[in-house]
């Protein structure tokens, strides 16, 4: 009888052109780009035990040391999914054990985190039981990348550092569907490659909608056929951007972006309105700041109302003292400072 063992941190991802609209079977409905963070991380650790004979993968999930019903319940429909063509996940039981070091409603995406570590420790057992012909490393991450996909889409950006694009463009002849890959280091400029990302939290209720049922109100949304052939021209541009290190461009993109994804919310079927008072308080001080100022800082949103606030590391103590001037005129006390890393760790 085997028993299989793995262990990855695993950090969460911004998007800067965003993922809003599936087809087929958890396939974008347009590419787009992020980078992944640093210092929000889940580790997770996968303990697989053979039992032959099984129809379907069993699982428990533990989070913070805890029997998580719900997460239980996810992991397992996934574990189910994979396992209609990967066929060793049907002759184990899981047990998962599963952390996050960054607050639940925050505007980081957990899932992402989540099934990008869960994704890399299946991987790794994968390559364990079968191992390849070729041990190549470009080869793991895209098929970690393939199974984090079907748990979370953002998740396929999170198994590796730095800048990612997940979706076919036309801008770069290896992107796919079905994983991302990451842009090489000639692919960016300086000025992109320590970006820092400080989410200001104006609010850590759980959202209202939830991502899954936010990309299912897109089909028959009005503005999807032209907001899928607008994000596809922003991932050309950006990839374009980050290589030749233009900041106002990039800045315009970005915000643009994220008024897009909330737009495109306010106007499904029924509308949903995540935006709180404070995040355009914050939104109406960055603007200032860029303008009458001239500090080179962006912002993106996510789904729901906390703001990344995206800026060069040269700016960092610039950033941090208009941060704390401004924190005084909001409730808002809370800061959660992060920046651009080097992607997923393999913990055991
Ligand atoms: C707004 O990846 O959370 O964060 O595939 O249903 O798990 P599922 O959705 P999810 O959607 C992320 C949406 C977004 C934009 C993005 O990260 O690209």
């Amino acid at each position: 009888m085997s028993k299989l063992n793995s262990t990855w941190q695993c950090p969460s991802n911004i998007a800067i052109v965003k993922y809003w609209g599936k087809k087929g079977f958890q396939l974008p409905s347009n590419p787009s780009v992020s980078f992944t963070l640093s210092q929000c991380n889940t580790t997770t650790t996968v303990k697989a035990y053979e039992h032959p004979g099984r129809r379907k993968p069993e699982s428990q999930v533990y989070k913070e040391g805890e029997f998580h019903e719900a997460f239980t319940q996810r992991v397992t429909t996934y574990l189910e999914e994979l396992a209609a063509t990967i066929r060793w996940l049907k002759d184990f039981d899981f047990e998962i054990e599963t952390s996050n070091n960054f607050p639940h409603g925050a505007g980081i995406a957990s899932s992402a985190s989540a099934f990008g570590a869960l994704a890399l420790c299946l991987t790794t057992m994968e390559w364990e039981l079968n191992p390849p012909s070729s041990m190549n490393e470009d080869l793991f991450f895209r098929r970690a990348s393939s199974l984090a996909r079907i748990g979370s889409g953002s998740a396929a950006r999170s198994v590796y550092g730095g800048w990612t694009v997940w979706g076919k463009t036309s801008a770069l002849p290896e992107s796919s569907d079905k994983y991302a890959i990451k842009l090489a280091d000639y692919q960016i400029h300086d000025v992109f490659k320590k970006l820092q990302d400080t989410i200001i939290v104006v609010s850590d209720h759980t959202k209202n909608v939830s991502s899954s049922a936010g990309h299912a109100l897109m089909y028959g949304h009005a503005y999807a056929p032209r907001r899928f052939v607008r994000a596809a021209e922003n991932t050309r541009s950006l990839i374009e951007i980050l290589t030749l290190g233009d900041w106002p461009a990039f800045a315009r993109l970005c915000e643009s972006e994220a008024l897009d994804l909330h737009a495109l919310m306010m106007t499904s079927n029924p509308p949903f309105l995540l935006l709180k008072p404070e995040t355009i308080f914050w939104i109406e001080k960055i603007k200032e700041a860029t303008v009458h100022h001239h500090l080179p800082i962006t912002y993106t949103l996510d789904a729901g109302p906390n703001i990344h606030l995206i800026y060069p590391e040269a700016e960092t103590t610039n950033v941090r003292k208009w941060l704390e001037e401004h924190k005084k005129y909001t409730v808002s006390t809370q800061f959660i400072y992060d920046h651009l890393g080097t992607g997923p760790q393999k913990i055991l």
